[in-house]
């Protein structure tokens, strides 16, 4: 079972597009898929169309068992919501005197082994459900947004990370995923060369801009049930590709 975080303190750089259109890649391969949802924002269960009225904290309260709490969203592709109650959730974590940061971890053990891949969503900025994402994840995906300054978002994350990994040697940032590409544009191309630079084998063939992508959360579809011909679709299908390559590795 692959744990993936998808992570970045930046926001609007393509976390929540590409944790839901990543785990619905992942499930059309055969996978099975479990999404995660570490915002209170709960955008997940809005772009899969579903209520979402349970999920992650109810689990971690031990109002639920973690199986029970699981939505079956799509075919092979099950939901953990987030949303407002997380912030009661954090809260409670904010309040142990210790161990707070395994507190995720700790909850979906039940779960261990009960699908291919969990994929945790998380919200940015930097909180204690970040952390508890990244205590309970081995490999970390951070989408990055091709713009000005980029890069020095991406190395501060990367230094968060480090102080992590100092308590969970496992975790690893496996990939960077470049997103917003334009070919237009002229800085896209030398952001690029520069994620390639620092970090060449992470880096994962981009996203392109694609407006169909801020399109189908609007309609509760994933990118594949919107637009599946669209660059959008074509560029998370080469995405998952990649992912899945990986497992021989
Ligand atoms: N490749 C893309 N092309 C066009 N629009 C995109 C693309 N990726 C994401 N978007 C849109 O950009 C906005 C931000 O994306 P998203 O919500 O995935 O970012 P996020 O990192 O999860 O944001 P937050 O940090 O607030 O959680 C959304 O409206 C989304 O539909
Ligand atoms: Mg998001």
């Amino acid at each position: 079972m692959r744990r993936m975080a998808i992570a970045l303190s930046k926001g609007g750089v393509g976390k929540t597009t590409t944790a839901v259109n990543l785990a619905s890649a992942l499930a059309a391969r055969g996978r099975t898929v479990l999404l995660i949802d570490m915002d209170t924002q709960g955008q997940s269960a809005k772009m899969l169309g579903v209520a979402g009225e349970h999920g992650v904290t109810e689990v971690v309260n031990g109002e639920m068992g973690a199986a029970e709490a699981v939505i079956e969203a799509r075919p092979g592709l099950g939901l953990l919501a987030g949303g407002r109650a997380l912030a009661g959730l954090k809260r409670v974590i904010d309040r142990k005197e210790f161990g707070g940061e395994q507190t995720l971890a700790e909850a979906l053990s039940p779960l261990d082994g009960a699908f291919d891949y969990v994929i945790v969503d998380t919200a940015p900025g930097w909180d204690v459900l970040t952390v508890n994402a990244l205590f309970y994840a081995d490999e970390v995906m951070t989408p990055v947004a091709l713009e000005v300054m980029a890069l020095q978002g991406l190395q501060e994350f990367t230094k968060s990370l480090a102080a992590i990994r100092r308590y969970h040697d496992a975790l690893a940032l496996r990939y960077v995923v470049p997103t917003f590409f334009d070919r237009r544009v002229r800085k896209s191309d030398e952001i690029l060369a520069q994620l390639q630079t620092h970090f060449g084998p992470q880096l994962c063939r981009p996203i392109r801009y694609n407006v169909r992508l801020s399109e189908a959360p609007g309609y509760g579809q994933t990118i594949f049930e919107y637009a599946a011909t669209s660059t959008g679709a074509e560029d998370y299908r080469t995405l998952a590709e990649r992912i899945v390559d990986d497992e021989r590795a």
